[in-house]
């Protein structure tokens, strides 16, 4: 037994909020600067071997530059998959710092760059390295999974990374060998793949700000007025919520789900990002935002990751023409031993055909 705990200090959740209230979105802008900053960022990606690696909560802005240039849209597995295979010097991932630290772990000869240094992610947050460590040192009898949303360096201190797209699958493998775990940093997610795989798991207590927020109860009012309407979920939301899916997955999951249900309508809890591409591929369905806890006044998130905000059109030409001040770097000593835990990720995943061998 051990007497450290997975809680999360009252501190440093109060530093968390405080860190998701200071983000500053990135600013709106009107068609004219938009189309101006398109045209200098399409040239800079040519000029630098450059290819932009987006994340489905970003700014529709940028995602559609990303597909209008050869770039990818994407979950954090496929985008850390896509920079890894892509020939490109530079890769400008946009996102939060862990999405630009994964790529540069995977592709030390790589440029990487992101829009800001200061997107964090609350879950990252809520595992600092030098805790998670001890509690591993502490329990040495088990196997230690990390979900991708940590820092280089706890992925340094883990045995596997996985997604929210593999973890059923990595932890069910896992518990076949016999294997007892500690996860971290996501108690919702953690929980969620516990129960589904029946695996022994000591579960760190982080949370994120966005899918935390998600409210059973409203849920329940919300389809109550739209009986005909399906439940779609991130297994990051509370275990109220997650037990009222339909469908529970990873967000290129999620998207999968919206196109294959039978239904019209369709109750989303995720980032709201994510109705951009999902849209896209349902256009004549109706996407509706799943109830968050709180109104505008009162919710940290309100359904949009404040991190995944501060991505834009500006802090992207300013990463390809001031790239050193926006480099992502990983001290060599963290990767090499981060890169262990994230090519056996992969490694599994192209297996299994989570993801195909050139993505
Ligand atoms: P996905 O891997 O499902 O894209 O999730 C990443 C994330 O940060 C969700 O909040
Ligand atoms: Fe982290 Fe949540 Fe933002 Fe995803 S949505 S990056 S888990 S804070």
């Amino acid at each position: 037994m051990t007497d450290l705990s997975t809680e999360i200090p009252a501190a440093l959740v109060a530093r968390i909020q405080q860190l998701a209230g200071e983000s500053a979105p990135a600013s709106k802008l009107n068609a004219a600067q938009e189309a101006d900053l398109i045209t200098r960022i399409k040239a800079e990606l040519i000029k630098q071997n450059a290819v932009m690696i987006v994340h489905f909560y970003v700014d529709a802005a940028l995602q559609k530059l990303a597909d209008d240039t050869g770039g990818r849209v994407s979950d954090s597995l496929d985008m850390a998959a896509f920079g890894a295979a892509h020939p490109a010097q530079t890769l400008v991932v946009c996102g939060v710092r862990f999405m630009g630290e994964t790529a540069k772990i995977l592709s030390p000869e790589k440029r990487v760059i992101m829009p800001t240094l200061k997107a964090e992610c609350s879950l990252d947050l809520s595992c600092p390295a030098t805790e998670f460590a001890a509690f591993c040192d502490a329990n040495p009898d088990r196997t230690v999974v990390v979900y991708a949303n940590t820092s280089a360096a706890v992925k340094a201190r883990a045995d596997w990374v996985v997604t929210s797209s593999n973890a059923l699958q990595i932890v069910g493998h896992l518990k076949a060998l016999g294997e007892k775990i500690i996860w971290a940093p996501d108690r919702h997610l953690g929980r969620y793949i516990q129960e589904k795989t029946g695996a022994d798991m000591l579960l760190w207590q982080g949370d994120c700000v966005v899918h935390n927020e998600f409210a059973a109860e409203a849920l329940v009012e919300l389809k109550r007025q739209h009986p005909e309407a399906a439940i779609i979920v991130h297994p990051e939301s509370p275990k109220a919520v997650v037990e009222l899916a339909d469908v529970v997955g990873s967000t290129s999951q999620l998207i999968r789900a919206a196109v294959r249900l039978p239904n019209e309508t369709l109750i989303v809890a995720t980032d709201n990002g994510i109705f951009y591409k999902m849209q896209q591929a349902v256009p004549h369905k109706t996407l509706i935002e799943a109830p968050t806890s709180g109104g505008s006044t009162q919710c940290i998130s309100c359904a949009h990751c404040p991190w995944m905000a501060m991505n834009g059109l500006e802090n992207v030409l300013a990463a390809l023409e001031h790239p050193a001040e926006h480099e992502i770097h990983v001290p060599e000593t963290i990767r090499v031993n981060a890169v262990r835990s994230l090519d056996r990720m992969l490694a599994f995943s192209r297996d299994q055909g989570l993801i195909t061998p050139r993505s």
